[in-house]
């Protein structure tokens, strides 16, 4: 495999975060990330239609400072890559029409990048050396997913959440706890000192499955809520959450990586900043002998350096997407290999 040396400017915006990164000389030379999170805080969640606005607003000096930081002007790029898949649909079309206006103008190849992808191959921008296959756990505000990546670009779906993602377990129980948007960040302070066994809360299916459920987790606290009243402890509450929602996560991934052999275990998505959620599956993995690997802060939560080295991978191999293709508020990784399983 061979990455395309670049320079290569990724956007990503497919959900509340507008974000631009330079690829160049086998590194990540920017990656610059305009967040929208104050904007939706008024509303507890995203709401899409501000989410475009607040894009289109943000797009062009977004991609200006990546550029800037990265030492580099729009004449010294080599390609593109963007993010047109799965995502609100008028958020990825800000970044896609920036993308193939940029492409266009300056006769570029551009690549469109499946999110999911981006997220999976984050865990080897600073790890290159990672040994194949390596698992991959995905959590993120909208996907739960344990994937075999067999190579860059051969990915094999094992396993994902019947309903609910990680991330919205964690919001949807920060909102009904009151601890505020998002929740993951809010649930993990909060939590910190908190007994986790205090309420027992459900971890969603039981047995030998590599799927996962959430929405049992929500309901429950939203009985503990009523049931407890003014006595309920806001911090064992939070500790009891995290714990439900980390433990199954981390010991579901442990064992899948125990059958299936293999030496080498990733976490990435925004859920993959939860320090609990590191250091047990970091555990589990020291146990089994196998390499775990989590990317920097900066490359969980959304970000377009994930998207350029995508990008450097397909436009590597010789892709280029044209001008024509679309963008899709759902969509199969690319080159699955097997469906998921129970
Ligand atoms: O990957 P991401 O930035 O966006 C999506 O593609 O969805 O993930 C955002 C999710 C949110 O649900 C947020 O609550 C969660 O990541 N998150 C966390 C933490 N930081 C962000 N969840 C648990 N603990 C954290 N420290
Ligand atoms: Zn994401």
């Amino acid at each position: 495999m061979s990455l395309h040396p670049g320079p290569i400017l990724g956007i990503e915006t497919s959900c509340d975060e507008t974000s631009a990164a330079v690829w160049a000389d086998g590194e990540i030379r920017s990656n610059v990330v305009a967040s929208q999170i104050a904007l939706h805080r008024q509303w507890g969640g995203v709401v899409p239609e501000a989410a475009a606005r607040a894009h289109v607003e943000s797009v062009v000096p977004v991609l200006e400072a990546a550029l800037s930081e990265a030492g580099l002007s729009v004449g010294d790029l080599k390609g593109v890559a963007v993010t047109n898949r799965p995502g609100l649909v008028g958020a990825l079309n800000v970044g896609v029409t920036a993308a193939k206006t940029l492409a266009s103008f300056h006769g570029l190849p551009i690549c469109a990048v499946h999110h999911i992808e981006g997220h999976l191959l984050s865990a080897f921008i600073e790890h290159r050396e990672l040994p194949m296959p390596t698992l991959a756990l995905v959590v993120s505000g909208g996907h739960t997913e344990l994937v075999l990546v067999r190579a860059f670009g051969r990915y094999e779906v094992l396993g994902e959440t019947l309903d609910d993602a990680a991330g919205e377990a964690f919001d949807k129980s920060a909102r009904l706890l009151g601890l505020g948007y998002p929740g993951g960040r809010a649930i993990q302070e909060r939590a910190t000192g908190g007994n986790p066994e205090r309420y027992r809360l459900p971890q969603g299916l039981e047995g030998d499955t590599r799927n996962f459920s959430f929405s049992g987790l929500k309901t429950a606290v939203m009985r503990l809520v009523d049931l407890e009243g003014d006595s309920l402890d806001l911090t064992d509450a939070a500790a009891s959450v995290q714990h439900a929602i980390v433990s199954v996560l981390a010991d579901r991934t442990a064992r899948t990586a125990e059958d299936l052999g293999v030496r080498a275990v990733a976490l990435v998505g925004g859920v993959a900043a939860n320090q609990a959620l590191r250091d047990r599956l970091a555990m589990r993995c020291a146990r089994l002998g196998a390499a775990f690997s989590v990317p920097a802060m900066e490359y969980c939560t959304d970000n377009a350096a994930m998207i350029a080295f995508a990008g450097a991978f397909r436009l590597g191999r010789g892709e280029d997407d044209g001008l024509e293709f679309d963008v899709h508020s759902n969509a199969e990784l690319p080159s699955v290999t097997s469906p998921a399983s129970g």
